[in-house]
């Protein structure tokens, strides 16, 4: 699925010292389970609440080194992506403190950053590290980053992102393998995104807040969590106009404050929960969520004849009277079928009566899965 990061190297390594040093490094700890046994056969029933979305929680905590001013995040969801997340950023010199009664609460202050040089550990773990580029440039004037890495469901390039900067200004270079990006202060300019990449997106919106003029970014990233980074910008007293349409206006600032700002819920856990119920044939109702989020799942469900409904405001019910009926999905940008749902549905269709064709447009590489679902007995063809 999304951006997790099993393999890590990094994150093993430090796994593998002592929790003291660990600690000492303000380091994650990890832990991970060395298997996962599932008895199936047994429908899901029940309630459940979902989290704040990690997609809109990455780049939020990535946006905190635009402030020198306390930032208050709630409902920041205790993951492995999250804490590579406060890794790099504590390693730049910010203070995080998480709740100790409640761990999804995050209390964030880059008063005082120390490094424009992004750690290339967590970096190269974790490609949403490079969203830190677009805001350590527009605090310090520059940035060190090394190119990212994350889960290989594809290339994964980062070329709109650099374009976008360098059209604001920015001078690029290569230094020992490192990203070099410089600029005095960025300046508004107008740019067309050749594919509205989330990152390229969110990376640019960020750089663009503290850039002199206003910056237009065309054929935008329309998905929630680009709205949801945007609204927190704005509770910083940020100037970001569009977001979630094609056109986003950014109207640079010279500072910008602090905030206390809560994370949208997660549609892709959300979605996940879902097809869960839909594929062990159960019942359950999800509580916080946004299910105009949910709309292209929803439909699509809906179509294979399960049944959904909307209770309440935040709530979505998902039951499965029968066995799924085939159909096709592709995916697409938002407001199309998420690409991060594309193997959940892939599993659920496998199980449905007749043929189901899924296309899958954003990545080029994220049918890895297929492999597993044959042996499992699935009966799919790439
Ligand atoms: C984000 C999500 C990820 C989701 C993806 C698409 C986060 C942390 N991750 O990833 O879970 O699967 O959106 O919804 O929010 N591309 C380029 N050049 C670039 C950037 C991207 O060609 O500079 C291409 C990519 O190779 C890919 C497509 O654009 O084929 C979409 O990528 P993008 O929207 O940037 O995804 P991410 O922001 O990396």
């Amino acid at each position: 699925m999304g951006g997790n990061t099993p393999h890590c190297p990094f994150l093993l390594a430090m796994a593998g010292r002592s929790r003291e040093k660990k600690q000492a490094a303000g380091a994650a700890i990890v832990r991970r389970a060395a298997k996962i046994i599932i008895e199936g056969g047994v429908p899901l029933q029940g309630t459940i609440r979902i989290k704040g979305a990690k997609n809109a929680a990455l780049p939020i905590l990535a946006a905190t080194l635009l402030t020198d001013k306390e930032v208050a995040l709630k409902e920041v969801p205790p993951l492995e992506d999250i804490k590579t997340m406060s890794l790099l950023l504590r390693q730049l010199g910010v203070e995080i403190h998480c709740d100790e009664q409640n761990n999804e609460r995050y209390f964030v202050y880059a008063h005082r950053l120390h490094s424009f040089t992004a750690p290339p550990g967590p970096v190269r773990c974790m490609r949403a590290s490079f969203l830190v580029a677009g805001p350590l440039l527009a605090r310090l004037g520059r940035v060190r980053i090394s190119r990212p890495g994350g889960c290989a469901i594809g290339t994964r390039p980062i070329d709109l992102h650099l374009k976008g900067l360098t059209a604001m200004g920015a001078d690029f270079s290569l230094e020992d393998g490192f990203i070099m990006l410089e600029a005095r202060r960025l300046r508004g300019e107008q740019i067309y995104l050749d594919y509205p990449s989330v990152g390229a997106t969110e990376n640019i919106m960020m750089a663009a807040c503290l850039a002199e003029g206003t910056t237009v970014i065309e054929n935008a990233a329309a998905e929630p969590e680009v709205v949801d980074l945007a609204n927190f910008l704005n509770s910083l007293g940020a100037r970001v106009f569009g977001a979630g349409t094609s056109v986003i206006r950014v109207e640079g600032v010279n500072a910008l404050a602090g905030s206390s700002y809560t994370v949208i819920p997660d549609r892709i856990e959300a979605g996940t929960f879902m097809l869960a119920a839909a594929i062990t044939g159960g019942s359950v109702l999800l509580q916080n969520v946004l299910p105009q989020h949910l709309k292209p799942l929803m439909a699509k469900l809906k179509e294979t004849g399960m049944r959904v409904e909307t209770p309440e405001g935040d709530k979505v019910l998902v039951e499965a009277p029968q066995r799924p009926q085939a159909v096709d999905i592709q995916t697409l940008p938002y407001p199309g079928f998420p690409t991060d749902l594309q193997p959940q549905a892939m599993a659920f269709l496998s199980t449905a009566q007749g043929a189901s064709v899924i296309t899958e447009t954003v990545f080029e590489k994220r049918f890895r899965h297929v492999e597993e679902l044959c042996r499992m007995g699935a009966d799919i063809y790439v």
